[in-house]
């Protein structure tokens, strides 16, 4: 039996992903910082995977040499570990670039198979966004390192759209720019499919990009989340100007929120549409949340 480490297993893909490569039985090793969060589910109806993961190795990337051994018997390594939601004085180029760094070296140690591994769809046009340049930073080690690999390169998840449902349910959406660039977002076990698809596949594409199979505007995928809550779309656009001048105070006195908030202003501008693939509906997920949202009153 074939053994993964998937690293990222706490997170939003991580638990497709793991899910997946056991569906098509490999052993799962999970690598995560809070074992427990496996346990239950996460805030975009993610599953848990206590259940499934055959182990659990902790390792947190700010401490690199926790990542030591994480490889060890493994046969291949999948990476989404990556920093999405500010943290204290951690920056993405320690997460992103150098803690998935430490583990190319020690997968390149335990001679491992394969890595693949999760950046952006369009981060050539977004290399001025420290979380994607410290994405492409870790591409290039992983393309230098002799490593055979595959680079997949999504769209925006479901759980991203989860950020559009939860301001939805505040009764108000502020949205940076006329909403009218279209993305084509994907679901996590969607995602997962193509991700270990790439793990068996003999190795010949190597960089890979991939959506959902719908194409919305972001005013449409607002809509719809406001639609599944039975309330009436309202949404006030603020122009792209007032993004960039809270970006550059913001900048000035907390870096980590400054990071996220760049990559948002910036997919704000373009049109995110990559080949289409997968069977999940936003609108199904949209209802979905909603459900659980009526649920928890
Ligand atoms: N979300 C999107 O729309 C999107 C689109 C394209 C590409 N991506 C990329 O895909 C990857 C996964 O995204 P996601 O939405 O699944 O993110 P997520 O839910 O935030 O998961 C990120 C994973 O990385 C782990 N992590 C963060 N800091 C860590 C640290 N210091 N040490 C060890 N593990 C750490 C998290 O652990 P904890 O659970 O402990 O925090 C979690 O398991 C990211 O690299 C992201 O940039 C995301």
């Amino acid at each position: 039996m074939k053994k993964v480490l998937v690293a990222g297993a706490s997170g939003y893909l991580g638990r497709y992903v793991a899910s997946e490569f056991k569906a098509r039985g490999f052993s799962v090793r999970a690598l995560v910082r809070t074992p427990e969060k496996l346990a239950s589910e996460g805030p975009n109806l993610e599953p848990a995977i206590a259940d499934i993961v055959d182990e659990v190795f902790t390792g947190d990337a700010t401490d690199r040499a926790s990542l030591k051994n994480a490889s060890r018997g493994v046969d291949i390594v999948f990476s989404c570990m990556g920093l999405t939601k500010p943290q204290d004085n951690v920056t993405s180029e320690e997460i992103d670039h150098l803690g998935n760094k430490a583990l190319l070296e020690d997968a390149l140690l335990h001679g491992v198979e394969k890595f693949i591994y999760i950046s952006v769809y369009n981060a050539e046009n977004m290399l001025d966004v420290d979380v994607v340049k410290a994405h492409e930073d870790f591409v290039a080690d992983l393309k230098a390192s002799g490593m055979p690999y595959a680079v997949v390169r999504p769209t925006g998840f479901f759980s991203d759209m989860g950020m559009f449902f939860s301001m939805a349910r505040s009764g108000h959406m502020f949205m940076l720019g006329d909403g009218e660039n279209r993305v084509n977002p994907i679901h996590g076990a969607d995602l997962a499919k193509v991700c270990v698809d790439a793990a068996e596949k003999g190795g010949d594409e190597k960089e890979i990009g991939v959506g959902g199979p719908d194409t919305f505007t972001f005013n449409e995928t607002v809509t719809m989340a406001f639609e599944a809550l039975g309330k009436k779309p309202w949404i006030t656009h603020i122009p792209m100007w007032v993004g960039d001048a809270a970006l550059f105070v913001t900048g000035f006195f907390n870096k980590g929120l400054a990071g996220v908030m760049s990559f948002a202003v910036t997919v704000s501008r373009l049109d995110t549409v990559a080949p289409a693939t997968g069977t999940h509906r936003l609108v199904d997920f949209f209802r979905d949340l909603a459900a659980k949202n009526a649920t928890k009153r």
